[in-house]
């Protein structure tokens, strides 16, 4: 038949059939085909493929969710005794799994504000194992100084993590920052579209092997529906956030004016701490944002109930605006003193930005402040 498809078929299958047992053999002793989708599955390897080369590393591997890439890679990097040195403004979830279960394996993790690269680089030169990062931070988009960071974690001999999930593969470029694993949950900004819950770690040969064995064991794979959609998700990444950049930046720029804002966190504002560190590492500043309202909780409750175009929802990253109260979900676990450690207050709003039209969203914004 004459023809082909555009489009690369869903591989919606668990298993894989042979024509001898040599060739099955052959498949299990050297991975040199597919045998059961836990292990590899094509469309899988397809959507890998064009993350690990916009990335710039060797290989990408897919995972279910940004958690299982999360928490493979971190155990597949650790011994019993691996010190790890961890930046204190990292997802949820994350610190849970380096507080909590790792505690159960004598792993103690050290955790340091992501903004103190001094302090950090004394305690790496005390000896360490794994180096782990995010950057961007949520919700206050706190932006860590990598370079140094991964310099000094490598003059140790320790590998170095980072969760991109904020920035995306088009905002900032780890490789030549000098991280070895990089970790996106595809949920966000690479999937783009709120429908798929994913992730991927990518990384160079060296340590491609040992993760994707811990994703064969622990079982957090990719499935190939989720693989599809993260692929097409994928075509439009670069288009989405230089629109979603530039809406971010107009939206902080209206806020930082505003009488009923008390204060803006944006990379991109020149007040940002992290303002200088931004221009240098990264090349957009993102489509999240914070802000703090002048008023009590209940005062942002009303703008939150105000809001139109905006959609009241956790998660980030899609062509749709989200707006959340950290306070009331992503950080309603944290204790009151925690949660002012961590410089959330009960007026603080994080918004992704959608890829809608700049006006409507900034008019939204606008309205919803009128009604507080
Ligand atoms: C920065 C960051 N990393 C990791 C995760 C976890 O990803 P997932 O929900 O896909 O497991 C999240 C989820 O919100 C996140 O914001």
């Amino acid at each position: 038949m004459k023809g082909k498809p555009v489009i690369a078929p869903v591989h919606l299958t668990a298993t894989y059939k042979f024509d001898n047992t040599d060739d099955l053999i052959d498949v299990v002793q050297n991975r040199s085909g597919y045998i059961y989708s836990r292990w590899d599955n094509p469309s899988v390897v397809e959507v890998e493929k064009t993350l690990a080369a916009m990335e710039g590393y060797d290989r990408a591997l897919g995972f279910g969710s940004g958690m299982a890439a999360i928490t493979t890679a971190i155990m597949a990097n650790l011994k019993s005794d691996s010190r790890v040195i961890s930046t204190r403004e990292i997802y949820g979830g994350t610190f849970e799994l380096l507080n909590d279960v790792l505690a159960k394996f004598n792993v103690d993790p050290v955790f340091i504000n992501c903004w103190k690269t001094r302090q950090i680089i004394d305690e790496i030169q005390q000896g360490i194992s794994v180096l782990y990062l995010e950057t961007p931070t949520n919700p206050l988009l706190r932006v860590a100084d990598i370079k140094p960071l991964a310099e000094a974690a490598h003059d140790q001999g320790a590998v170095v993590m980072l969760d991109a999930t904020f920035a995306s593969p088009i905002n900032q470029r780890p490789l030549d920052l000098g991280v070895d694993i990089v970790i996106h949950s595809a949920t966000k900004y690479l999937g783009g579209h709120h429908d798929i819950t994913a992730g991927f770690v990518c990384c160079n040969n060296a340590y491609v092997d040992q993760i994707w064995t811990y994703r064969k064991i622990l079982g957090g794979v990719m499935d190939p529906m989720s693989a599809f959609l993260a692929q097409r998700g994928i075509q439009t990444l670069e288009l989405r956030i230089r629109r979603q950049n530039k809406s971010a930046m107009k939206i902080a720029a209206f806020l930082d004016e505003h009488q009923k804002i008390k204060t803006v966190y944006y990379p991109g504002l020149p007040s940002h701490p992290d303002h200088e560190i931004a221009i240098r590492q990264m090349s957009g500043f993102g489509g999240m944002l914070s802000f703090e309202i002048n008023g009590d909780f209940d005062k942002t409750k009303q703008f939150m109930d105000g809001l139109k175009v905006i959609k009241l929802a956790t998660s980030l990253g899609g062509v749709s605006s989200l707006a959340n109260q950290p306070i009331t979900n992503t950080h309603a676990a944290l204790s009151p003193e925690n949660r002012a450690k961590a410089g959330i207050s009960e007026s603080l709003v994080r918004l992704s930005v959608g890829i809608e039209n700049v006006d409507l969203l900034i008019q939204d914004l606008g309205q919803a402040l009128e009604t507080v």
